[in-house]
């Protein structure tokens, strides 16, 4: 079973009276962890995981509502704009958003106002996390010292956020080096459309023992087993969970993957995207 609506975890630690909402998108767990550590901290937050969110089978009532996901090819992910159109039924006070990246946010959370203006919903504040990478085609997470390094940064950086939060700071969002958000926002744009097809580079080697994890974690529903074979139906996300989480590293992406390590956060389990 995979990712859904009934995902909820209502956090007791903080002192928010505010009923809070934040829903989540995570391929390898940077962005649920993140999710529950504002979660944690503001108290009184339900999570909720994007993925299958239907706002026809329940209603929210929250007047604060945080979006919390990883930047994908220096912009939003698709599953996060496409969930735009739930978050116009709702009506809260202030919305925050989260963009969690690898050291390049680029111009994605101008990107989300831009968007959310143009569909008559405003973004109060939104913030950059950097965490490792799971962009296996381009390498590995980087060194255990150095993971450490970026979650301990984090930390911090969401309990600056969680007190802005709790002040309703309304103020533009975080954003990358005008270079980069030219340079790569014209990258985004013209990756876009080919994003589903990406998958045709995943291929498998002899060590899957066809457990049907991949099958099963999809968010897309994007890869059937066919007999022994696996087959990916390019409708891909390229959120990475499948070949992050495979137990036996046999997914492949492209000719490098066999040589770089996988990468999830330590924290988060496979189950935690699965619920
Ligand atoms: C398809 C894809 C594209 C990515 N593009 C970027 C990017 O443009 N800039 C960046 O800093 N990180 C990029 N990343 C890295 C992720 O944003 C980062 O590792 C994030 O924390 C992953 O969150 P998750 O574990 O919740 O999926 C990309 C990752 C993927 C899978
Ligand atoms: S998760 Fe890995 S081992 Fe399991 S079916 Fe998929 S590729 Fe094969
Ligand atoms: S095929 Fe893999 S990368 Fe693509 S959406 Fe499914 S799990 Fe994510």
């Amino acid at each position: 079973m995979k990712n859904n609506y009934s995902d909820v975890q209502v956090s007791p630690k903080g002192n928010q009276t505010t009923k809070i909402t934040i829903f989540y998108f995570s391929g390898t767990g940077n962005s649920l962890w993140a999710a529950r550590a504002l979660a944690r901290e503001l108290g009184n937050t339900e999570l909720i995981s994007m993925v299958d969110w239907d706002i026809n089978q329940r209603n929210i009532d929250s007047q604060l509502i945080g979006l919390v996901f990883p930047v994908h090819i220096w912009g939003v992910p698709k599953r996060v704009l496409e969930f735009l159109d739930q978050l116009q039924a709702m009506s809260p006070d202030y919305i925050f958003a989260v963009a969690n990246n690898a050291g390049q946010v680029s111009n994605t959370l101008v990107q989300l106002h831009k968007v959310m203006k143009s569909k008559g919903l405003v973004l109060s504040s939104g913030w950059s996390i950097v965490m490792p990478s799971n962009y296996i085609p381009w390498g590995g997470p980087g060194s255990s010292e150095k993971q450490n390094e970026l979650f301990a940064a984090a930390r911090i950086k969401i309990s600056d956020i969680v007190q802005e939060i709790n002040r309703r700071v309304k103020k533009p969002v975080e954003k990358g080096p005008l270079w980069q958000r030219i340079v790569f926002t014209w990258l985004y744009k013209l990756s876009f459309p080919h994003v589903p097809e990406m998958d045709r580079k995943f291929w498998v080697d002899d060590r899957c023992n066809q457990c049907g994890l991949c099958v099963q974690l999809c968010p897309k529903k994007n890869i059937t087993m066919l007999g022994e074979k696996l087959v990916w139906e390019n409708h891909c996300e390229q959120c990475l969970a499948c070949i992050q989480w495979c137990p036996q590293e046999a997914l492949q992406y492209g000719k490098k993957t066999p040589a770089y390590s996988r990468y999830h956060h330590p924290e988060i389990k496979v189950k935690d995207l699965m619920k």
